[in-house]
């Protein structure tokens, strides 16, 4: 079985993943977040203190969810990511900073917030939780984000009928974990919607949260967005990648194989959860 690589540095990882979200997702990840954050620690209005987003990537996120605090910081592993999130315009307040979640260049006791939005997978929990524990304040919370694909509605154009693609769905999801277990790739903890992290950690208290977010797009954008996850993108260019062979069949099932797919309309849920660990 071949190995995966994870180049988190590789200038177009970072280009590819920030440029390839479905429109209005970052908006509504932030949102699961905002509520969570509202339902456990109330700011009756006023700001947030202090966030820390690890992980943060392009900081598509950290930039939405630091505009409900007084400051905020991004860390990524990755120099390309945080390079591309310190050019892109955005609420004053952020800092972004080069580093990893097991290790992190932030001082004891100062952070009110913790985030980690698609990126727990990717991190040593063990050695994560205890920096948690060191960096958060006493009452501080820290909620950890991963969506898997649970839903495709089609509608076809001119039509007024949505197609459900439940059985195709079912099985592409099935066919990744599939090869993600396979392969040992973190991908796989995606998959399975961070039940096996959730069980592992050693956090009294801790709660997974379970939710659904809905997207409106094109098939085409659709597409584009399931491969810029670099597992998905890795497992080729043929229908022998599951993501591929469900854009093919969704087409062929809905008798549009001759529609453009920008000329598609998907309506996308996900299932959303946050595993949430209070101080
Ligand atoms: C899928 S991206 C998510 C980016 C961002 N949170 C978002 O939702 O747009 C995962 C990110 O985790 C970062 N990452 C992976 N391992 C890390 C670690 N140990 N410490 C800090 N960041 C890490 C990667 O460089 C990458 O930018």
């Amino acid at each position: 079985m071949s190995e995966f690589v994870l180049d988190f540095d590789a200038v177009d990882t970072a280009k590819v993943y920030s440029t390839s979200r479905l429109s209005g997702i970052a908006d509504q990840q932030s949102q699961v977040i905002k509520d969570l954050l509202k339902r456990f620690k109330n700011a009756d209005g006023a700001l947030y203190g202090s966030l820390l987003d690890i992980g943060c990537g392009a900081g598509n996120v950290t930039r939405i969810l630091a505009t409900s605090f007084e400051e905020s910081i991004g860390v990524d592993i990755s120099k390309s990511q945080i390079s591309l999130a310190r050019n892109a315009a955005g609420p004053h307040r952020i800092t972004f900073k080069a580093g990893v979640a097991e290790s992190l260049p932030v001082a004891d006791g100062t952070i009110d917030v913790v985030t980690v939005v698609f990126a727990l997978h990717f991190i040593k929990c063990d050695e994560f939780l205890i920096e948690c524990e060191r960096v958060l304040k006493p009452g501080g919370i820290a909620l950890f984000y991963a969506e898997l694909l649970s839903r495709v509605l089609v509608r076809g154009s001119g039509s007024d009928t949505l197609t459900d693609t439940a059985p195709l769905v079912n099985q592409m999801n099935g066919k990744l974990s599939e090869r993600a277990k396979s392969l040992k790739h973190p991908q796989r903890h995606v998959l399975d919607c961070y039940e096996a992290l959730y069980n592992d950690m050693n956090w009294p208290g801790k709660q997974l949260i379970e939710t659904e977010i809905e997207n409106t797009s094109s098939l085409a954008d659709f597409r584009r967005y399931c491969l810029s996850v670099p597992f998905c993108r890795s497992l080729g260019n043929t229908e022998e990648n599951p993501v591929i062979e469900f854009v093919e069949s969704v087409k062929r099932l809905c008798s549009m194989e001759d529609t453009k797919e920008e000329d598609i309309e998907v309506r996308v849920c996900y299932r959303a959860v946050t595993i949430v660990l209070l101080k």
